[in-house]
């Protein structure tokens, strides 16, 4: 009997670009819908962007947009890089929707008729000069513990120690840089101590629901039986803030957390309008659907404590299962800009193309468990070029060619010998097995352990000295149609991994789309086969350098004031002789593109001081409108007086891969003018020009 499954992937942050680390997750989840589909399943596959929040709201307002459009924007460019990387979502749409609203709403609603939403008075943090309150990362200062400066409110980067905010030193807002004070304001609060939620989440973690390294966190949080370890949740937030009201309390809003997951909910919904699907049927407490959720081990918290404790208690199911996966590196190390691994979906769009050669790869190396999976460049591409093409498309480029050309497109009878031979060596249950544990990797050990017994095959037969040979036209026809019929069955295992490369496949094989039961039924004698076109290339090693240099090339310096070395180049450059060299690089042209590549911002000077031990440089902190803001080591101290440049605004580099100096890193570069005559000039743009302003 078939299944009804409603699978969900954690949904991306409207204000940021999908990178390859997100796909781990959205491949791994396409990759099983895709699997279930093909099972015969009744298989819902929704997602969203999560746009609510504070970064958000200020990013748009950085940008001179409203949240609305900014989301809007990013949208439309999620869409197009799950589009191109083939994750097949039945509904992608946004926590800022009519549907989510109401059901966020409806649950809090409940929530607070079963007694379970407090109000209590808290004191944060406020900006004075932007009129707001700010989460623990917009407050910065100096960390207690090991007094290192610019650290974010919650933790320190440098000695790991956590904290509140207000045990910073000196704090200052990241958004303006003001001296922040200390305000009470009412917030709401989901009551997770209370023993129904405590007792429910003990049961919850022993239903099964969890990987074991997911349970083991869990029994962590919750402590000991009869121990009261949960804490309630703020749910609220303070106006001005990008989201939805909570009911009966103007000017508080749902935290970003709240309405996320309900946002699976919410982009359900629609799918359900327009597809005729009951919503209920998924969401009832005593729905016999089951329900998925592949999220990241960072937000396991959120999964596993409050979601299934707010479903159960506003009268919704809870997850059937949740499956959370590890972290991305490549090469072995943590994504970085600096190295050019820093790899956004759409950067390996341009630069490598084909993008079901990561689906691949990371199916190769998922197992189901929440280990961090490594993207070793070099073993992509030997992975790639010797499995992919090498075992598998292989097979059909030494073969076709002969029915096309020697049996006018026409296959003969397939040798059963072999075909039985094939299916002996291979259990076809074991790869459903795997693919359902979502032990990717092993499956396609299955699938090219297949290949290889194809390939043997082919070897022995040696087609292309058949055909060479007299009177071995029925052997040679023989040989390649089992041959095409045995690259149709891997073809069908490799389909939830190489959707588009399967579709290519049955338009060349000339055969209805294939499910999980089309295998073993010879391709009949007879059967008319289409011209075979190249399915897939070598991935060019090239490629690959070509992508991380651009990740590196659009963030190398080009402006003079990053750093003291580049500081005395410029000041070198007042010798005729250089300048005459500079103006030769003037000379050749560049285009818009180019330029566009620079991103320029309107910065505000929040702080400005001298570096001790350092000859030229002064230390910048530039608000820019981003979360944080960014520090810059500028090699204008012979020109400036530190305190005179606070407050003002200024120009900077915004994309310029930071830089590690010998005083802290460097996030980018102000720009400055000099010319043959002594003097360095910072520039200044015009009044009414607000940080974050984008300079074209
Ligand atoms: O961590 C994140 O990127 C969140 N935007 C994930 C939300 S998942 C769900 F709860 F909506
Ligand atoms: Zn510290």
């Amino acid at each position: 009997m078939s299944r009804k499954i409603l699978v969900t992937s954690a949904l991306p942050y409207a204000n940021g670009s999908i990178h390859l680390g997100h796909l781990v997750e959205y491949i791994q989840s396409d990759i099983w819908v895709r699997f279930q589909k093909m099972r015969g399943n009744e298989c819902h596959y929704v997602c969203a962007d999560d746009t609510h929040g504070t970064p958000i709201m200020l990013r748009a307002e950085a940008e001179g947009i409203t949240p609305e459009q900014l989301i809007n924007r990013v949208w439309q460019e999620h869409y197009d890089d799950f589009t191109a990387f083939h994750v097949a979502f039945d509904h992608y749409g946004s926590t800022n929707s009519t549907e989510t609203k109401e059901l966020a709403q409806g649950i809090y609603r409940k929530l607070k008729a079963e007694n379970l939403i407090e109000v209590r008075s808290i004191e944060q943090f406020y900006d004075p000069v932007k009129n707001m309150f700010l989460p623990d990362r917009f407050i910065k200062g100096e960390c207690p513990k090991c007094h290192a400066k610019d650290q974010y409110g919650d933790n320190c980067e440098v000695c790991g120690a956590a904290y509140a905010p207000t045990d910073l030193i000196e704090p200052f807002s990241a958004v303006s840089g003001a001296k922040p004070e200390l305000r009470n304001s009412d917030h709401y609060f989901f009551k997770l101590s209370a023993d129904t939620c405590q007792q429910f989440l003990r049961e919850w973690t022993r239903s099964g629901s969890l990987q074991p390294e997911a349970s083991n966190k869990m029994q962590e949080w919750l402590g000991a039986e009869g121990e009261n370890k949960l804490t309630d949740w703020d749910i609220s937030r303070d106006a001005p803030y990008f989201g939805f009201e909570i009911p009966d309390a103007p000017g508080k809003y749902f935290y970003v957390w709240l309405d996320a997951p309900v946002g699976y909910m919410g982009s359900f919904k629609q799918l359900c309008a327009k597809s005729g699907i009951a919503f209920d049927d998924y969401w009832k407490q005593d729905s016999d659907a089951e329900l998925y959720h592949f999220i990241g081990k960072d937000i396991l918290y959120f999964h596993a404590l409050f979601w299934p404790a707010m479903l159960q208690h506003a009268g919704y199911r809870t997850p059937t299962k949740l499956f959370a996966h590890g972290f991305l590196t490549v090469n072995g190390e943590k994504m970085s800009k600096s190295r050019g691994t820093f790899i956004t979906a759409r950067s390996y769009i341009d630069h490598i193309k084909n993008t079901e050669y990561l689906r691949y790869y990371y199916a190769a190396k998922l197992n189901g468990s929440m280990e961090d999976l490594d993207l070793n460049l070099e073993d992509f591409v030997a992975k790639v070029n010797s499995d992919l093409i090498g075992k598998y498309i292989n097979i059909a480029s030494r073969c076709a060619g002969f029915i096309s050309k020697r049996f006018d497109g026409k296959l003969g009878d397939t040798n059963s010998v072999a075909t039985a031979e094939f299916q002996a060596t291979f259990n076809n249950g074991e790869i459903a097995h795997c693919y359902e544990q979502r032990d990717f990797s092993r499956a396609l050990r299955e699938i090219m352990r297949l290949a290889d017994v194809a390939n043997q095959y082919i070897a022995e037969r040696k087609p292309w000295d058949l055909a060479k040979q007299e009177g071995k036209d029925a052997e040679l026809h023989e040989a390649c149609s089992t041959a095409l019929t045995l690259f149709r069955d891997l073809t069908l295992y490799l389909k939830p991994v190489l959707p588009e490369l399967a579709k290519q496949v049955e338009a060349f094989l000339n055969i209805p789309p294939l499910t999980w039961d089309s295998n073993w039924r010879a391709l009949p004698a007879g059967h008319r086969i289409n011209t075979y076109q190249h399915l897939a290339v070598r991935i060019d090693p090239k490629l690959i350098e070509a992508m991380v240099a651009a990740n590196q090339e659009s963030l190398k310096p080009t402006a003079p004031v990053q750093s003291e070395q580049r500081h005395a180049a410029h000041q070198q450059n007042e010798s005729k002789k250089e300048m005459t060299e500079a103006n030769k690089e003037f000379e050749s042209f560049i285009s818009i593109d180019d330029f566009m590549k620079v991103d320029l911002r309107v910065a505000k000077i929040v702080n400005a001081e001298h570096v001790e031990g350092a000859e030229k440089l002064l230390k910048l902190t530039l608000d820019i409108g981003e979360e944080k803001p960014r520090t810059v080591f500028a090699g204008i101290k012979s020109a400036y007086d530190p305190e005179k440049l606070k407050g003002r605004l200024t120009v900077m580099v915004a994309n310029l891969a930071p830089r590690k100096m010998k005083f802290g890193m460097s996030e980018g570069m102000v720009l400055a003018a000099s010319g043959e005559t002594p003097g360095l000039f910072v520039l200044s743009p015009d009044e009414g020009a607000q940080s974050g302003m984008r300079i074209k």
